[in-house]
């Protein structure tokens, strides 16, 4: 096994048991009703990636099985090339395992299911019909709307949210003091802001913000992360709403050369911080679709300063406008 200090923290610091699952209280209680009654239908997890579904999955088969759990639970990933018949042999091999062993199902987790094909859902929902004495599936997935309605109305379907930011924190913050990382509570805040209720994203950003040298603070995440710090846009934004425009569009030539940070991760929060600045209401939607257009062009290879600055002049030019 690798050595401790190796290991990364989404996996050492991962619960084991239903309890020890952060947010998510009302899954969690439907799930320990399954581990009560020693029974449970097919499910669906849905939901934005690192809000707990393979997890909750592990934690129901832990509760369930106990030690046994480990020959008893399966995961497998439905994008693997191979497809639709590794899960139809796989199923059949351990359908037929499970009947010699005394547990009354055997857990079968299938992440990305919505990454199936339309045909490989349809297959897949006959081998879920064929042996559903002895096993049982957990789909995982980000959307269950992708999930064919002959799955759907055969599953329980879970809804996973992403996680509070308080809980982001408090649970990095834990994690932080048993590390002994030396890191801000604004380190700490702007780790739960960036990752946006992705628990992974936020381990794995305090993991890599651990071994830079001296305190942790708020701008030595923005770093990390390859953010600009809040202010920043906000400061571009207000320069070309005061209508000088050569020094905002200055301001964003530099962030974009001298700091190589990338043109969408910059629109991205540019477009957050237009909802928060002093314009009318339908000015902002109008930006907000601007700033959507050029994305949409940079990302198709357009040039992001050209279109960066063709959004800025069209912000200076609202600004200039009589208002009414
Ligand atoms: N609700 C949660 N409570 C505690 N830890 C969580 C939770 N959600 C995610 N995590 C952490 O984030 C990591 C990724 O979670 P995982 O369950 O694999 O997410 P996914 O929803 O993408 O399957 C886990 O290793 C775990 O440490
Ligand atoms: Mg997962």
């Amino acid at each position: 096994m690798a050595e401790e200090r190796h290991m990364m923290w989404t996996e050492k610091y991962r619960p084991r048991t239903l309890d020890e699952i952060r947010d998510q209280s009302e899954i969690v209680s439907r799930l320990k009703k399954f581990v009560e009654e020693r029974s449970m239908p097919h499910c669906l997890f849905a939901g934005p990636p690192g809000t707990g579904k393979t997890t909750a999955a592990l934690c129901l088969a832990h509760d369930l099985f106990g030690e046994r759990f480990m020959d008893l639970f399966m995961e497998l990933n439905a994008s693997d090339e191979r497809g639709i018949d590794v899960i139809r042999t796989t199923v059949k091999e351990f359908a037929r395992a499970a009947a010699i062993s005394e547990a009354p199902f055997k857990i079968l987790v299938l992440d990305e299911a919505d990454n199936m094909t339309g045909d490989a859902q349809q297959a897949l929902r006959r081998t879920m019909e064929r042996y559903t004495d002895t096993c049982r599936f957990i789909l995982c997935c980000n959307y269950s709307s992708k999930i064919i309605e002959p799955i759907q109305s055969r599953c329980a379907i879970f809804r996973f949210s992403p996680l509070g930011e308080g809980d982001v924190k408090d649970f990095l913050g834990w994690i932080a003091k048993n590390e002994g990382v030396d890191i801000t509570d604004g380190g700490l805040g702007a780790i739960a802001r960036i990752s946006e209720g992705d628990l992974r994203r936020a381990i794995n950003l305090l993991q890599a913000a651990s071994s830079l040298k001296g305190e942790i603070d708020e701008d030595s995440i923005h770093r990390l992360a390859g953010r600009i710090e809040p202010r920043y846009a906000k400061e571009i934004l207000e320069l070309a709403i005061k209508g000088n425009f050569s020094e905002s569009r200055k301001r964003l030539r530099s962030l974009l050369l001298e700091k190589g940070l990338s043109p969408l991760d910059i629109i991205r929060q540019i477009h957050g911080e237009i909802f928060q600045i002093e314009l009318q209401e339908r000015d902002k939607l109008l930006l907000a679709e601007m700033l959507g257009e050029a994305d949409f062009r940079i990302s198709q290879g357009g040039d992001p300063e050209v279109q960066m600055s063709a959004f800025l002049a069209k912000l200076a030019s609202l600004s200039s406008r009589p208002r009414g």
